[in-house]
């Protein structure tokens, strides 16, 4: 299977620090800003962001059979199968980078992806001795409806490095430009009008029950999603600190 645009973040990237942050789960509705968090927790904790969005989208575009079998999809504004998608996952985690934590990034969105995970972190595949093996901690970013759809409506991406721009919240200097390495920014083709609805539907039917079941087990953590993202940042890194603690 093909692997993630991300499975190129190096070991020795992970070596540079010894602090092992364990599975973190981001979880929040479309344009909650699980992407953009997940990139600053990489980047400060070096750890690998494992968006299963990203992978399946770098799969669509390579043509891959995940991504042949995925398109349809999500184009449509549906959940790809669990199968496929934990399949995906466990060749993801298995990765070197992953020993020291991961930030899951969409990851589980149903009861029984969540329930995969769980059977996961549990088998003996990865090694019961390190902290990593800790239940995820679960962050959950609440954001209101039509602040969700003006993100959403708003956000381009650079093809190249995958930085994440809104038009109203977090423009490019240059309109449309990556302000890293100069691409054109691109509108992803399920931030149409008509896929966003079935997207927050999915979340609400399918999703919002994997947060009740963290929640039933004590796992779950809300953070406000609603505050400006440096506040939201501040805020998950305070989590994170005070769990390692
Ligand atoms: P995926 O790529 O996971 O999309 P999503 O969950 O719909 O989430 P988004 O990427 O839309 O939003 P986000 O929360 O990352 O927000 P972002 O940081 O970009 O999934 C896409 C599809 O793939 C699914 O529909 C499904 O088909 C399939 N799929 C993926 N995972 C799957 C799974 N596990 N099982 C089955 N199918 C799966 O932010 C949004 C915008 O807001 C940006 O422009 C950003 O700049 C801005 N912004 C962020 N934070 C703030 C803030 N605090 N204030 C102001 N603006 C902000």
């Amino acid at each position: 299977m093909t692997q993630s645009p991300n499975d190129s973040i190096s070991n020795s990237m992970a070596q540079e620090t010894s602090r092992d942050v364990g599975p973190v789960v981001l979880l929040g509705p479309p344009g909650a800003g699980k992407g953009t968090q997940a990139k600053r927790i990489m980047e400060h904790y070096l750890v690998p962001q494992v968006s299963t969005g990203d992978i399946l989208r770098y799969n669509v575009a390579q043509g891959t059979e995940l991504g042949r079998a995925a398109k349809a999809v999500m184009a449509r504004g549906e959940l790809v199968s669990d199968d496929l998608v934990c399949e995906m996952v466990r060749q993801r985690l298995i990765q070197p980078d992953c020993k020291r934590g991961y930030i899951l990034d969409g990851f589980p969105r149903t009861a029984a992806q969540a329930g995969w995970l769980d059977a996961l972190l549990d088998d003996k595949l990865f090694d019961n001795s390190r902290p990593t093996r800790a239940w995820p901690i679960v962050i959950r970013l609440d954001v209101d409806y039509n602040q969700l759809l003006l993100r959403i409506t708003g956000r381009r991406s650079c093809p190249t490095c995958g930085r994440i721009y809104n038009v109203h919240f977090q423009p490019a200097l240059v309109d449309e430009i990556c302000d890293l390495d100069g691409s054109k920014l691109v509108t992803r083709n399920d931030d149409r009008l008509e896929v966003i609805q079935p997207r927050l539907a999915a979340y609400q039917e399918q999703t919002f029950p994997v947060a009740e079941y963290y929640q039933r087990t004590g796992r779950l953590i809300s953070v406000n999603g609603d505050r400006p993202m440096d506040e939201v940042t501040a805020q998950i890194f305070r989590i994170l600190e005070d769990h390692h603690a």
